[in-house]
């Protein structure tokens, strides 16, 4: 069974259709890549499976149960946790306290729990904060840990949504366009923890313009264009795909891959 399926969503906004009955699968483990040119309604696909708005017409469902509609909290609740397009961290607090401000869903916490600080609560704050320290370690930011998070440099604040995002424990990481303004060694780096993400058993979807780690990382790929599902297949079918090379050749962009 599917852990995701995405059955005929619709998405309009007035008179712009930014999703049009679009359809496809993730199954269990899989690393899928969603690409398009910009505009194509990539972001918006991510917007309704996550809950962040509802689709105008049709069915998301995660692990067996119908999803539509949910709020992104109950969504996250459930496992299924994403990253924004443009960085999101609180930048006054630090690399680890972001990282712990994820790890939110799987904890009991609650006010009663800080003001009285029962043994369950002091053992819990000890784990998210052990936790915290894995991923970055697992990220390659343990060094940073105290750092105020916008003292990081760009590419290393991409690196902590992803560690931020792993502490909700995810079965299904949605990410969006994680690679944008990273160099090429720092897209190296993000490469390979997607990588290691994936081989610890967490099924991955992956918005990415860059087609060189698209190419390299993704097992199968689903391409988007003027908001239509135009084409899906390995990596070897999509480069060759002829809708797909029309697509990116006639707009601003081409596949370097
Ligand atoms: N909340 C919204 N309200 C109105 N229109 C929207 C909204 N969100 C997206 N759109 C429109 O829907 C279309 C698809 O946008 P979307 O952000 O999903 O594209 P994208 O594929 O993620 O593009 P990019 O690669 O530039 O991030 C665009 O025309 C966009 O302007
Ligand atoms: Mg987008």
């Amino acid at each position: 069974m599917a852990l995701l399926s995405v059955d005929n969503v619709t998405k309009r906004f007035g008179g712009l259709v930014a999703n049009q009955s679009i359809s496809f699968d993730v199954g269990d483990n899989e690393l899928l890549a969603v690409i398009g040119p910009n505009g194509a309604g990539k972001t918006t696909l991510f917007n309704l499976i996550s809950g962040f708005f509802p689709p105008t017409s049709g069915t998301v469902r995660f692990d067996g149960r119908d999803i539509t509609g949910q709020p992104s909290h109950k969504v996250a609740a459930a496992g299924l946790v994403r990253t924004y397009q443009l960085v999101q961290l609180f930048s006054q607090l630090t690399v680890a306290e972001n990282v712990e401000i994820g790890s939110h869903r799987v904890t009991r916490g609650g006010v009663g729990g800080a003001l009285f600080r029962p043994d369950w609560f002091r053992r819990e704050e000890r784990s998210v904060r052990e936790g915290a320290r894995e991923l970055l370690h697992f990220v390659g930011l343990e060094g940073q840990a105290d750092l105020p998070a916008d003292k990081l440099p760009y590419g290393r604040q991409r690196l902590l949504e992803v560690a931020r995002a792993l502490a909700a424990k995810p079965r299904l990481l949605l990410l969006d366009e994680p690679a944008a303004g990273l160099n090429t060694q720092e897209t190296e780096a993000l490469a390979d923890v997607i990588t290691r993400i994936h081989r610890g058993g967490t099924t991955i979807i992956l918005i990415e313009h860059d087609m060189s780690l698209v190419m390299k990382i993704a097992q199968r790929i689903v391409v988007l264009d003027f908001g239509k599902k135009i084409a899906e297949g390995t990596p070897a079918e999509i480069r060759a795909h002829p809708d797909v090379i029309a697509a990116y050749l006639g707009g601003t962009e081409v596949v370097d891959a």
